[in-house]
């Protein structure tokens, strides 16, 4: 076998893909868009669930790339050789064009001709048939003829493996086109390792129920990760060529051995910048949570190893110099990332400081008894300092009080969920008191943010583009990239600026066009990386001359003058080089 570096295995895999009449596509952003079922984009074909439903895809029939992905069921095992909060998944994919056979010879023909693995060490599973579609006979003449075609008698049941649904059926979180699969495996040291699988893709799941797709569908999957490590003979992810330096320089900042806890550290810092790069950032929300729990998960790990001062930079910089010639969002954002990821490490030392003052505070009230969270103290602390309940139990532990630790996550989650229902009746009543009409006042909000966005870019220049936003009917919020916050003078101008199109009642009109063509107009997308399928753009003003043009799925008012008076009438720092506005309409 041949030793092969992680990018060169990408590009065997790209060009191997070319060869066999492949459009190679960029990867898409980590953040799925127009698909709110999963948070973070967690295979190869899920950006492609369209194009696999039916709508024709401008690269052809014959699709590949390197998908970046992120699997945030596995975080709790990150830490061990081969599991990765994020990684590259090589796919390709037949759109009702090629199906079973060429499929699986295109994927042998990679694994043994272009990595030059051991035909002898090899070997195939395939879907053994259920109440909801029969065994797989086909795939298993197809895996026999290409094993005897290349000297190998191979036979069911040991070369060729017949498994159940959870082995050899695949389909997304939340359903959609789905089917049998055939995985393919590697020896390793007496051990079978997993380096690619083929979906074979003829269903359809839809509220539970399988139907038939009326297409055959290919969607191969490997992680590109796993491979590097085989190909490399190694047995761990973690000391592959391009993790090696990043691991080496979390070593090096150890002052204690645990090589558990420094995987920890590179992963899930590898992961932030990627996230970060992506166009989230660290908060209290769904996708922001991850990250933030990713860093601070990674420093509590630090610590673990004695690791002094703040560190999250130094990994972050080696980790995007590793993977930028993968990510094209690193190097351009490097230091807003690496920023990010220092703020958010200093804020959490804070926090830290601060929750242990706290803990120190129940301990001596606790006065050598042992510890029941019976008033929820684990949450208060959560909510108050941001302080984990694992590291508080850590930390009680450390000091010795004793604690029945079902009984105390029980607590914990009452608590939380009696704060949850003070803050739905504490919602109730501000709606009571608004507007009657709720969904016409987010419509308003949802036009009147466009209008800032594009008043910001006018105004404070052409690095801004939206980074996150919140409506409620009260306010709006938009987070924008900006190493200074605003003068006031700019927030002046601003104001005046989208005052004045909201008294011009400028028309608010949407067309559908190709992404390709949208990204040709709009003039700050935050994710360009991507194209191919029908989307919104939303002008506000003339076609011709238009004050502002974005992508956007709606709704919005018919025209601005609706809109009343707008007003900032707040600004904020949220992270390094994130500045927040919230604004209202009066
Ligand atoms: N979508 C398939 C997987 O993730 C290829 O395994």
């Amino acid at each position: 076998m041949k030793t092969l570096g992680y990018l060169e295995i990408r590009a065997l895999f790209l060009k191997h893909l070319e060869k066999h009449g492949h459009t190679i596509i960029p990867s898409a952003s980590l953040v799925p868009e127009n698909n709110p079922s999963v948070l973070f984009v967690n295979a190869g074909m899920f950006p492609l669930i369209p194009y696999l439903l039916g709508e024709p895809h401008p690269g052809g029939v014959r699709l590949a790339n390197s998908q970046r992905s992120l699997r945030t069921i596995d975080i709790d095992e990150v830490g061990d050789a081969t599991h990765l909060t994020t990684f590259e998944m090589l796919g390709n994919w037949s759109i009702n064009d090629y199906f079973k056979e060429e499929a699986l010879r295109i994927t042998l023909s990679f694994f043994v001709d272009e990595l030059g693995f051991d035909i002898n060490k090899l070997s195939s599973s395939i879907f053994k048939g259920n109440d909801d579609a029969p065994k797989d006979e086909e795939s298993i003449e197809i895996w026999k003829k290409l094993f005897k075609e290349r000297g190998i008698d191979a036979k069911v049941g040991e070369r060729i493996r017949e498994l159940g649904k959870e082995d050899n059926w695949w389909e997304p979180d939340g359903g959609g086109p789905c089917g049998p699969d055939s995985e393919t495996f590697y020896e390793v040291d007496g051990q079978l390792v997993e380096i690619g699988n083929d979906v074979f893709m003829q269903y359809l799941k839809k509220d539970g129920k399988y139907s038939p797709l009326g297409k055959h569908n290919v969607d191969f999957g490997g992680g590109l990760d796993r491979l590097a490590m085989v190909c490399q003979g190694l047995s761990s992810v973690y000391e592959t060529d391009i993790y090696l330096p990043i691991l080496k320089k979390v070593q090096e900042l150890s002052k204690q051995e645990g090589i558990k806890s420094q995987r920890i550290i590179v992963d899930h810092i590898k992961a932030a910048t990627w996230i970060i790069a992506d166009g989230v950032v660290p908060g209290r929300t769904q996708r922001e949570y991850i990250l933030r729990r990713l860093i601070r998960r990674a420093i509590r790990h630090g610590k673990k190893l004695g690791i002094e001062g703040l560190f999250t930079r130094i990994i972050g910089e080696i980790a995007i110099e590793q993977f930028k010639p993968v990510h094209e969002g690193l190097e351009p954002r490097k230091k807003e990332i690496l920023n990010i990821l220092e703020e958010e490490e200093k804020k959490f030392n804070q926090t830290l400081e601060h929750g242990l003052k706290e803990l120190e505070k129940l301990i001596t009230k606790l006065n050598g008894r042992s510890f029941t969270n019976e008033s929820g103290e684990t949450f208060k602390i959560y909510e108050t300092y941001g302080f984990p309940i694992e590291m508080t139990l850590e930390e009680l532990e450390n000091k010795g009080i004793e604690f029945d630790r079902e009984k105390v996550e029980r607590n914990h989650e009452k608590a939380y969920g009696e704060h949850q229902e003070k803050s739905r009746t504490a919602s109730k009543g501000l709606f009571k008191g608004g507007m009657a009409d709720t969904s016409e006042m987010s419509t308003k909000y949802h036009t009147a943010t466009h209008l800032l966005l594009a008043a910001l870019y006018s105004i404070v220049g052409p690095h801004i583009y939206q980074k996150g936003s919140n409506i409620t009917t009260e306010r709006l919020r938009l987070d924008f990239p900006n190493e200074e916050k605003l003068t006031d003078e700019q927030i002046q101008k601003v104001e005046d600026m989208i005052n004045e199109q909201i008294q011009k009642g400028l028309p608010v009109t949407w067309k559908e066009m190709p992404k390709a063509e949208a990204l040709k107009i709009v003039k700050y997308a935050a994710f360009e990386d991507k194209y191919g399928d029908i989307v919104k753009v939303y002008t506000i003003g003339s076609p011709e001359s238009p004050f502002s043009q974005e992508v956007c799925g709606g709704p919005h008012v018919e025209n601005t003058k609706t809109l009343g008076h707008f007003k900032i009438v707040k600004q904020e720092n949220v992270a390094a080089g994130v500045k927040r506005i919230k604004a209202i309409l009066e």
